[in-house]
């Protein structure tokens, strides 16, 4: 039997899944690591984390196995998206890597619009936000200017990680789409864009397919980890590419809800050309060719992870949701807005923050817990409602990631969204894309849709309950008035945030 590795580099932690030629997963092993809050709006990490955690949990995976390493063929990764990491000339580390939920690049995003204006959407088919990476680098040209003279190349999170294991630098399209500087549609840096923002274009680095061949690994990390050096390494792909990937989303039809740190509604797209007016995102997908749009929803499990770490640290998740279900719909009368880290979709807005309504001296702990539940999923039934405005249909829908754990969780996804929810078979994530896409780059199967048959199954599906469609409708129209109202409040109080 042959393996494959999956990589998932999230935003809390790494997680390595060995998969063997069934789609089966063998082994799996997960290592955390820290975010850098050093200021509200920001959000670093450091890269050298990710590359020890990384090297930590390969190991771990390859000694819990009774697994041949020269059986291990292949490894490719997931990784989160946007994030900016700035090498010098040697290659070296310039400072942290500023990652997709800092919301520090407002002025940036404003110059880009300006500079741009149109040409932004027809080239990269997306909206200046602050998450992205080209307003980044603008934020460090103009704010740290010595380390950007430095600077000889930027990479996103998983292709630094992927260099310090091959020691050759890449980009995949679908992390290029993320950085604001992709010519989404010819698939080539934008020279246009480089030259209007004064951005060298040689900063860029090589675009490659996400199922490419890069390089084998190097001899010190084979040794470090246990691998074999001649194990092939693949590019891999964003996140959220990955996890489609990874929930056989790779033709028309069936929609994708995942609720990691960040929440996203997907929907696969063959139609370059059709006009989303720069609504939602509009990505390469991890398959050749092919694109997805989507809405993001920034603290989507950020929320319940922090209402958990705030009021709750020595529970675990399971605990802290346990009661969820005894509780009523709309949560006696307990609503919130996840906005905790500002939003993006359909609200592309880095002041905003979160708000509990209509709290009660009768509200227990389990209310909080609905409450939260119910703003995410309603947040995300933005971007629904957002798709649904263009004509896009959609009644089926994969969830994966966290709100795929629980299923009270699942069926208020169906009620909510009012389609029917479908849970996976044994749900792995984007790690498990990451492991399709190394599957595909070793020949196993001739295409991503032929290792989707074979690697993928619905275990359950959950159906819209009437009852509850018509409630949560009521709910929904009162969670929408929220935003407008507490807009003005906020920007206020963003004065007295430290
Ligand atoms: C997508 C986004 C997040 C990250 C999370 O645009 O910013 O979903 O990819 O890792």
């Amino acid at each position: 039997m042959k393996y494959v590795i999956g990589i998932d580099l999230g935003t809390s932690a790494v997680k390595v899944l060995l998969v063997n030629q069934h789609g089966d997963v063998c082994a799996e092993s997960s290592k955390e690591y820290s975010l850098i809050h050093e200021k509200s709006g920001y959000s670093e990490q450091n890269p050298e984390d990710w590359v020890k955690q990384t090297i930590f949990a390969l190991k771990e995976l390859v000694d819990q196995e009774n697994v041949k390493p020269e059986d291990i063929e292949g490894i490719s990764f997931s990784g989160q998206m946007h994030g900016l990491v700035l090498l010098d000339e040697n290659y070296e580390v310039i400072r942290n890597a500023i990652l997709w939920n800092d919301t520090r690049t407002t002025k940036q995003c404003d110059l880009i619009k300006a500079k741009l204006r149109e040409k932004l959407f027809k080239i990269t088919k997306n909206p200046a936000l602050e998450g992205f990476t080209l307003p980044k680098i603008l934020w460090v040209q103009e704010n740290e200017a010595q380390l950007y003279e430095k600077t000889a190349v930027f990479l996103l999170p998983k292709d630094y990680l992927r260099y310090r294991l091959t020691g050759q630098i890449h980009i995949d399209y679908s992390d290029a789409a993320g950085t604001l500087l992709l010519d989404v549609v010819k698939k080539e840096w934008s020279k246009e864009i480089c030259d209007l923002l004064n951005v060298d274009i040689h900063l860029c680095p090589p675009l490659v397919e996400s199922h490419a061949f890069v390089g084998n690994l190097l001899s010190e990390i084979a040794e470090q980890t246990g691998l074999k050096q001649e194990t092939k390494i693949f590019a891999g792909g964003a996140d959220n590419a990955c996890g489609a990937i990874g929930a056989g989303i790779l033709t028309p039809g069936v929609g994708l809800c995942s609720i990691g740190t960040s929440g996203v509604i997907l929907s696969y797209e063959e139609d370059r050309n059709r006009d989303f007016e720069g609504k939602v995102h509009f990505f390469n997908h991890g398959k050749e060719d092919a694109y997805y749009v989507m809405g993001v929803t920034l603290s989507a499990g950020h929320s319940l992870s922090w209402f958990k770490d705030t009021f709750a640290p020595s529970e675990s998740f399971e605990e802290v949701v346990e009661n969820v279900n005894q509780v009523p719909i709309g949560a006696n009368g307990l609503l919130f807005t996840p906005y905790i880290v500002g939003e993006r979709t359909p609200h592309a807005d880095a002041v905003i923050r979160g708000s509990f309504i209509g709290m009660d001296s009768a509200h227990k702990r389990e209310d909080f817990v609905r409450s939260i539940m119910e703003g995410i999923t309603f947040s995300l039934n933005e971007s629904i409602t957002l798709f649904r405005n263009t004509g896009k249909k959609i009644d089926k829908m994969i969830s994966i990631g966290g709100g795929a754990k629980n299923d009270s969780w699942l069926q208020m996804q169906a009620d909510i969204f009012n389609t029917v929810i479908f849970k996976l078979e044994n749900e792995q994530g984007p790690g498990m894309g990451a492991a399709m896409l190394a599957a595909l780059g070793c020949k196993w199967f001739a295409t991503l849709e032929d290792c989707s048959n074979q690697f993928i199954q619905i275990s359950k599906s959950f159906q819209p309950i009437e009852e509850h469609v018509n409630k949560y409708k009521q709910l929904y129209e009162i969670y929408r008035d929220i935003y407008p109202q507490t807009k003005e409040m906020n920007i206020k109080l963003k004065f007295f945030r430290e």
